[in-house]
């Protein structure tokens, strides 16, 4: 799929306040750090669309960008983000599972997973959370270029391998670098073929 242009719309708290139109919408989350805006950046070929920062806790909004006037890719804040303050926590903690669990327009997300780890439980917790809310959801392996190809291999497994442990199925897999531009094809083509069916 060729993205001919994509834009930034709006930042939100609220998701009352997200755009209205009906477009679908693909959206990032994972730990803070993980690398969300960087791979929105990698696949609209747009650095610094989305702000992206060494600094874990860069993204504290819902974020919503237009690719060719038809769709959406929406950056989340990160999970697991030490946000200052009990009150702040909880309001970051709404506004993730207010966008996530009841956006109607929300086709795919893309739960992203530092492919450096092994599998870490508040990842593990949160693909859970959403597979008991049936959101459709993808994994997508980042950060593959601090990687030798035989470490990815046995990280990837193990994760397979604890994900086998409570779901019968494994759900699509991607694995991306944004800094060496791979898994961006791939991606794409996935949203397209989705697309295509809507
Ligand atoms: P929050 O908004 O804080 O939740 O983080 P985020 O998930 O949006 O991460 P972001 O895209 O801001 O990237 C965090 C850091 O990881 C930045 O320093 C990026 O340059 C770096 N990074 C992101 N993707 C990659 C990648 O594929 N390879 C490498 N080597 N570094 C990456
Ligand atoms: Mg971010």
């Amino acid at each position: 799929m060729e993205i001919k242009y994509a834009s930034f719309v709006v930042s939100n708290t609220d998701v009352r306040k997200c755009p209205q139109d009906g477009k679908p919408e693909y959206a990032f989350i994972g730990r803070s750090n993980v690398g969300k805006s960087s791979l929105i950046n990698m696949l609209t070929n747009h650095a610094g669309l989305a702000l992206t920062s060494q600094t874990p806790g860069k993204t504290q909004l819902i974020n919503h960008f237009i690719v060719n006037g038809q769709w959406y890719l929406v950056d989340l804040p990160g999970y697991g983000y030490a946000q200052k303050g009990r009150a702040g926590r909880e309001k970051m903690h709404n506004m993730i599972e207010d966008y996530v669990i009841h956006r109607e327009q929300l086709i795919n997300l893309f739960v992203l997973i530092d492919c450096r780890h092994e599998p870490q439980q508040i990842d593990l917790e949160f693909i859970t959370y959403i597979g008991e809310h049936n959101v459709p959801f993808s994994l997508v392996f980042t950060k593959t270029d601090k990687l030798s190809h035989s470490r990815l291999n046995l990280n990837l497994a193990a994760y397979k391998a604890k994900l086998l442990e409570s779901w019968e199925e494994l759900p699509p897999i991607f694995l991306t670098s944004s800094m060496k531009k791979s898994g961006r094809e791939e991606l794409l083509e996935y949203i397209a073929t989705i697309n295509a069916k809507l």
